[in-house]
């Protein structure tokens, strides 16, 4: 049994994919493409435009001119915050397709994407729409010394920074497009997206969606292509005004360096290693469910995956024991399997990335409990994989592996604790569970990481602001705190001369 494809789906993967600039659909000015592949089997999915740094210039010209003179920046924030929220209401409405697209290029589990991707995607636009008419400044009372006796009226506006470039992931293809689009929106910027390479098909057809919403054309220009060329184009480019990236510490990094060339602003969602911390006093039939959530949701494929597991030193082998069990007991399949619990990883690098990890993990004298294996003999499959008998220094408790995979150690103290779970170059996100409300917040102010989550994990919603301590990024994601990411603030001065 697997889910039947809809006819719009099966017609979408099998024409050519173009890039869509300036609301036209149009070829790579090189006349190249590249093939998406379907991860749980590693063949072909899908054929696509493959943007370059002429289309990169073309793109920033699209998004110049409907920034500077098309209609989006003329009309009143009301009628953008209603193309917004309909962009969100036709993402539900097209939910199956979407679902079946992102499971088919990414591997998560249909079911998944159509409960959790599609319809966070939706709250997204929707959330981000009610903000387009509440973008205020101030009035501002001066006091300025040099000037005795003179009289001013003052205050700021909260503008649009102009054309924004946004490069996103794979492991949540739509939903990351929608994190960067609808702040973007809301303030009346315009954007250039640039998808990942492993996954562009949602962002394409989403912006077949925002066109039918009523966007403008040029308003949002979709690029999907590689992050070496197309995307290190973007972030260098002296036509954009800021860029947002979601994906490597590594990468975030050579982002900052290209955008230094014309200093445009940056906003970074960077790569996690995040503790999540159970105390003594848990129910283990919350703990223990909660901590697998934590890391084998989507796969491991999370920047805040609970991928280093802190247990109370009495209760270890119960919930490490027990974390063990429901990984033995995941189903893996296809994503398109009704029966599948977990999907195959994107891509094979990730595959390679991965097993390599639990190569050097076993290297180092690690103790694998349970997995620890790839999963099958086809298609980027990696069991669920307990490891316990680390140390501090081990590259896989240091390093993101962004797969099915935790390390377990146990510990005494709150102390002990606090300093190992913030022994990390990043700070995104932690898991707390406890009954005692004075242990949990006591300890959520001591971590350092942009979310902290008590007695759940993976819990996500627009109105929550997201991002990083430390190596983890710079800014915030959704919330009102995200709107700052995406305006200028001018100051307008006036003296009264009555
Ligand atoms: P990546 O950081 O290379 O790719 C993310 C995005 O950046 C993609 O759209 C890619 O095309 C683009 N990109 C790559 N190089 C670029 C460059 N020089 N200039 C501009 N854009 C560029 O991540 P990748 O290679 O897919 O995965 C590697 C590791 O990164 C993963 O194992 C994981 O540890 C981490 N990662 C973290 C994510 C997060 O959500 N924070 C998401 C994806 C990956
Ligand atoms: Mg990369």
């Amino acid at each position: 049994m697997t889910v039947t494809l809809e006819k719009s789906v099966q017609d979408f993967i099998s024409t050519p994919r173009q890039l869509f600039i300036g609301g036209q659909w149009v070829d790579a000015a090189s006349g190249r493409t590249f093939a998406t592949p379907n991860p749980a089997t590693g063949d072909t999915l899908a054929h696509i435009a493959e943007a370059d740094r002429e289309d990169v210039d073309r793109a920033v010209r699209a998004a110049r001119a409907a920034f500077e003179e098309g209609p989006w920046s003329r009309m009143t924030a009301s009628e953008r915050g209603r193309i917004i929220w309909r962009i969100g209401d036709l993402i539900e409405q097209y939910g199956d397709e979407l679902a079946q697209l992102e499971s088919l290029d990414n591997g998560k589990p249909y079911a998944v994407a159509r409960a959790a991707d599609i319809p966070l995607a939706a709250e997204l636009f929707r959330y981000m729409a009610g903000w387009a008419t509440k973008i205020e400044g101030n009035t501002i009372s001066l006091s300025v010394p040099y000037m005795p006796g003179s009289e001013f009226h003052a205050y700021t506006l909260r503008e649009p920074i102009g054309v924004v470039a946004q490069i996103i992931p794979w492991n949540f293809p739509l939903l990351m497009a929608a994190w960067k689009l609808g702040p973007a929106l809301t303030t009346g910027n315009t954007v250039i997206l640039k998808p990942a390479e492993q996954t562009p098909l949602s962002a394409l057809r989403l912006a077949e969606i925002m066109a039918e919403a009523g966007l403008p054309d040029g308003v949002v220009n979709v690029l999907p292509g590689y992050g070496e060329t197309a995307g290190a184009a973007l972030a260098a480019h002296d036509g954009v005004d800021k860029v947002a990236f979601t994906g490597s510490t590594e990468v975030g990094k050579l982002i900052v360096q290209a955008a230094a060339g014309n200093l445009k602003k940056v906003s970074l969602e960077l790569g996690g290693k995040s503790p999540n911390v159970v105390f003594d006093d848990v129910d283990p039939a919350l703990a223990i469910p909660g901590a697998a959530n934590a890391i084998f949701f989507n796969h491991g494929q999370c920047c805040v995956a609970g991928s280093r597991l802190f247990v109370h030193e009495s209760r270890f082998d119960e919930v490490v024991g027990g974390v063990a069990d429901i990984a033995r007991g995941i189903k893996l399949g296809s994503g398109l399997d009704p029966e599948t619990q977990m999907g195959p990883l994107v891509s094979d690098e990730q595959f390679r990335r991965v097993t390599g990890y639990l190569e050097s993990g076993r290297a180092e004298g690690a103790r694998t409990v349970a997995g620890g294996q790839r999963h099958g003999d086809r298609g980027y499959f990696v069991q669920p994989t307990v490891i316990t008998d680390t140390t501090p220094d081990m590259s896989i408790v240091r390093e993101e592996i962004f797969g099915p995979v935790v390390v377990a150690s146990p510990f005494s103290s709150l102390d002990e604790l606090a300093a190992q779970a913030n022994d990390t170059a990043y700070g995104l996100g932690a898991g707390i569970w406890t009954r005692d409300v004075n242990k949990a917040h006591a300890l959520a102010k001591r971590l350092r990481a942009g979310t902290v989550w008590i007695n759940c994990y993976n819990v996500f919603d627009a109105a929550l602001p997201f991002g990083g301590y430390k190596q983890s990024g710079w800014g915030r994601e959704m919330g009102h705190e995200v709107l700052e990411a995406y305006t200028e603030v001018k100051a307008v001065c006036t003296q009264l001369h009555p």
